[in-house]
């Protein structure tokens, strides 16, 4: 009889609605949107909340994301892979302006600087949409209070899948708002692995190989000076975190910070 009783209950409005404000496609795979922002919610840039859509008999389907955007924006920005036949993405890719979105406003994640002890360089190293986060820390003037370098490195196959984290590094030397802090101090490091571009190679190659170092004019990584945000594949955290241990760095999280700190930008078939 309860179960009945539930079953029959009418559809609600949407709970959580957030209402979308842009979208930007970047390729076939790739697009970004901004969304109202909740009153409530306040965040530490890096951290990720769930987002979806109202899947079957009304129950919301949600899917981990990191916020794009810094904490001190009015609205909130995410950078969305579209999956073929992903039970979120096939249908979120179809969102327009005006539309409504479901955002659980509880954010939580390992990117953020609690979870760092000081240094002088960052290292953010993201493959695709692991970038997010660090579209999220590379806004915020906390990171230029805390490191006196910031080094974006991000790697993806193809140069067009680099564009959403180009335009925003690009366009940060002219921030009317932090351009001055950033200017001079945000180093970017792009590189492709398939398609031929001027700057190629895994992220983990150019480390160990010591191109990177070599390139930018920068030191080897060194536990005494340089911190780090890794944030790719299963298969891209693991082997990056192997290389930074290498340079001697320990993995830290929020409650016992150290010199690194990995999350998951997606959870791939069978993990
Ligand atoms: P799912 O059933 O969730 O995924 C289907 C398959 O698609 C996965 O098994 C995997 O192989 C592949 N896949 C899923 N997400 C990605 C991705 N981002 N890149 C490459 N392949 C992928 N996704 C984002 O697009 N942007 C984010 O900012 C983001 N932040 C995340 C933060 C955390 C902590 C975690 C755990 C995941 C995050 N994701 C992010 C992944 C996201 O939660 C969903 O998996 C994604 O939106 C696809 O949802 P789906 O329901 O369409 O397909
Ligand atoms: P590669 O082209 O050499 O595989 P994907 O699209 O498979 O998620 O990969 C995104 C980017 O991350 C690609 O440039 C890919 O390089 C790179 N990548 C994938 N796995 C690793 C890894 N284990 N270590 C370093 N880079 C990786």
């Amino acid at each position: 009889m309860a179960e009945a009783a539930v079953a029959d209950r009418p559809a609600v409005t949407l709970p959580d609605a957030q209402t979308v404000t842009e979208v930007r496609h970047w390729t076939d795979r790739l697009f970004s949107f901004r969304c109202t922002r909740p009153k409530s919610l306040r965040f530490r840039s890096g951290e990720f909340v769930m987002i979806g859509l109202p899947g079957e008999n009304g129950k919301p389907l949600l899917r981990a994301y990191s916020i794009a955007s810094p904490n001190w924006d009015d609205e909130l920005e995410f950078y969305s892979i579209k999956v073929p036949d992903g039970p979120l993405t096939s249908r979120l890719q179809h969102i327009r302006e005006g539309d409504e979105i479901i955002l659980r406003p509880k954010p939580v994640g390992t990117l953020v600087h609690d979870a760092l002890l000081p240094g002088e360089r960052l290292w953010l190293l993201a493959t695709g949409t692991g970038v997010a986060p660090f579209a999220s820390l590379m806004r915020d003037p906390e990171t230029y209070e805390r490191f006196g370098t910031v080094v974006m490195m991000h790697t993806c196959r193809e140069a067009a899948e680099l564009e959403y984290g180009r335009e925003l590094v690009e366009s940060l030397a002219d921030d009317p708002l932090i351009g001055e802090v950033v200017r001079g101090r945000l180093l970017y490091y792009p590189t492709t692995t398939r398609e031929v571009s001027a700057r190629m190679g895994r992220i983990t190659d150019n480390l160990t190989s010591g191109k990177v170092f070599e390139d930018l004019g920068l030191p080897k990584m060194d536990p005494a000076t340089d911190r780090a945000m890794i944030c790719g594949s299963l298969a891209f955290n693991i082997d990056v975190k192997t290389v930074l241990e290498g340079f001697g760095l320990n993995e830290g999280a929020n409650s016992d910070p150290k010199e690194f700190v990995v999350e998951k930008a997606f959870v791939g078939e069978g993990i």
